[in-house]
């Protein structure tokens, strides 16, 4: 299997093999209360879902009233999104989140789940920069956290010291919580975070 999850080769590889061990096959509990409770806030929001994966949420924002665009640039990735979502298979779209352009830009929301863990470290800053570039002033950043000092990966993973370093420029934390355990896939077991970041009007 490919080894170099910057590319897309390495995921094409593990979502045509099943090997997926970071798919959590539903909504998360704790990203489908956060949408609940913003409910208000999120009618009509531009919402980004980068390294979507199977895409679960995607319907989860669809349904609270978001425009929602979902990428991955690996093709097997989009397809399982695509069987998952029928009907809302459209809101999928192949694309590197380094470098797309959309009409919707700049977004309201930008759902993180796996993906910065997905990243090679050495792309950590270009992830902190576009996602405060992608977001409108005030938009959030909201989504799960891996937590960990391991060496190897994927999941690579980060700590409260490094994530501030990656956005505290751009962006105050609004929110922070451990996932509880039931909530977890057992690669990500007492080590996932819950946090949702807000743009500053300035960057
Ligand atoms: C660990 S999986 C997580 C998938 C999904 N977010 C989830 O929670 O199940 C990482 C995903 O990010 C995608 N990905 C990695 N780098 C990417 C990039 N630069 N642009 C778009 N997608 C990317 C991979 O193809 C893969 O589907």
């Amino acid at each position: 299997m490919a080894q170099d999850s910057s590319r897309p080769d390495f995921w094409d590889t593990r979502y045509a093999a099943g090997v997926t061990p970071w798919d959590a096959r539903c909504v998360p509990p704790m990203l489908a209360a956060w949408v609940a409770a913003q409910a208000a806030r999120l009618r009509g929001a531009r919402v980004l879902i980068p390294g979507c994966g199977s895409g679960y949420e995607v319907r989860c924002f669809a349904e609270a009233g978001c425009e929602v665009l979902a990428i991955d640039f690996s093709d097997a990735a989009l397809a399982a999104a695509r069987r998952e979502l029928g009907d809302l298979g459209h809101l999928v779209r192949k694309a590197d989140f380094f470098g797309f352009e959309d009409d919707a830009t700049p977004f309201d929301v930008i759902y993180e789940r796996a993906l910065l863990c997905a990243l090679p470290r050495g792309q950590w800053p270009d992830w902190g920069r576009r996602v405060a570039a992608l977001l409108a002033p005030g938009g959030l950043l909201a989504g799960f956290y891996y937590f960990d000092d391991n060496v190897r990966g994927p999941p690579f993973g980060i700590n409260a010291t490094a994530l501030e370093a990656l956005l505290a420029t751009a962006f105050d934390r609004l929110e922070d919580s451990i996932v509880p355990d039931e909530q977890c896939l057992p690669v990500f077991a007492g080590k996932e975070r819950w946090q949702v970041w807000r743009r500053r009007a300035s960057l």
